[in-house]
């Protein structure tokens, strides 16, 4: 097992992605912190998964490896909570897997400054201070430690109608590739996981219009969605020893959706 001993949080770990990350990470020996805002069930649900599953307690129950805290990733103050939460429970912490994410729809001129708001903030701002305190409780423990952001194929590729998501995905990247050189002396990675489109309630509506989910499937050139164990393996990967000398870099999950283009 690759991450036995460590401690890895994952914001926004209650369903999609983040409930694969978790469970994935746990499979490899780590313990787990899994954060939710308007969820618990889900987080419950994830603790069931981790306990029934971690393969560190071999099916066994095992309460310790995993915790569930509440909090909003879009309020800097409930984000430093959640570290120091993180931290107090299992002593200490190795990685951070910066997941929550969201999106709201609207042509540019009727986007409003709350919906506006609430994708800089949870997607952006929070991934910020996130990564901040995680960062100062490395320095204070002379440790190094892991930052994986997820960030999505829109962190290069236009997505009309979802301006503030994009805007969101292209400051992640730069985020990345600025502390890879602020942390790298530190000997904290940082690096990107750019997913596309993954089968998660993130995309609902669009799973549910056959018209666009087809118009999207021509797009893809492995002919299918991805699911999040797809997204899931690369972020165990990413987080154990075998990348230590990889930072600052985006990895895309997408079925190969970025790059294809054809002319009919
Ligand atoms: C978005 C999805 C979208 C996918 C591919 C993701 O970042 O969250 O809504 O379907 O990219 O465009």
């Amino acid at each position: 097992m690759k991450l036995e001993g460590k401690v890895a949080l994952v914001t926004g770990s209650s369903q999609g992605i983040g409930q694969a990350i978790v469970l994935r990470l746990a499979a490899e020996g780590a313990n787990v912190i899994i954060n939710y805002r308007s969820h618990p069930e889900g987080a419950e649900e994830t603790l069931a998964k981790v306990e029934a599953t971690g393969g560190k307690c071999y099916m066994a129950h095992c309460p310790n490896q995993g915790f569930t805290i509440k909090a909003d990733l879009g309020s800097v103050s409930e984000v430093q909570q959640l570290i120091a939460q993180s931290i107090d429970h299992f002593g200490k912490l190795d990685i951070l897997v910066n997941n929550a994410g969201i999106e709201k729809h609207a042509p540019f001129w009727e986007v409003t400054e709350a919906d506006y708001d609430a994708v800089m903030n949870v997607n952006l701002k929070g991934v910020f201070f996130a990564t901040q305190a995680f960062v100062q409780h490395l320095m204070r423990t002379k440790r190094t430690g892991k930052i994986i952001n997820i960030s999505s194929v829109h962190e290069e590729l236009p997505f009309p109608n979802f301006t503030a998501y994009c805007a969101s995905k292209g400051g992640m990247k730069m985020l990345a590739r600025n502390l890879a050189i602020e942390l790298g002396a530190l000997g904290i990675t940082i690096n990107n996981v750019a997913p596309g489109a993954i089968e998660t309630p993130i995309n609902t509506k669009l799973l549910n219009d056959p018209q666009k989910l087809g118009a999207l499937l021509q797009n893809i050139p492995l002919g299918r969605l991805g699911q999040p164990q797809d997204v899931a393996s690369l972020v165990a990967f990413l987080a154990s020893k075998d990348t230590d000398y990889i930072t600052g870099s985006t990895f895309f999950v997408d079925g190969g959706l970025l790059w294809n283009y054809q002319e009919q």
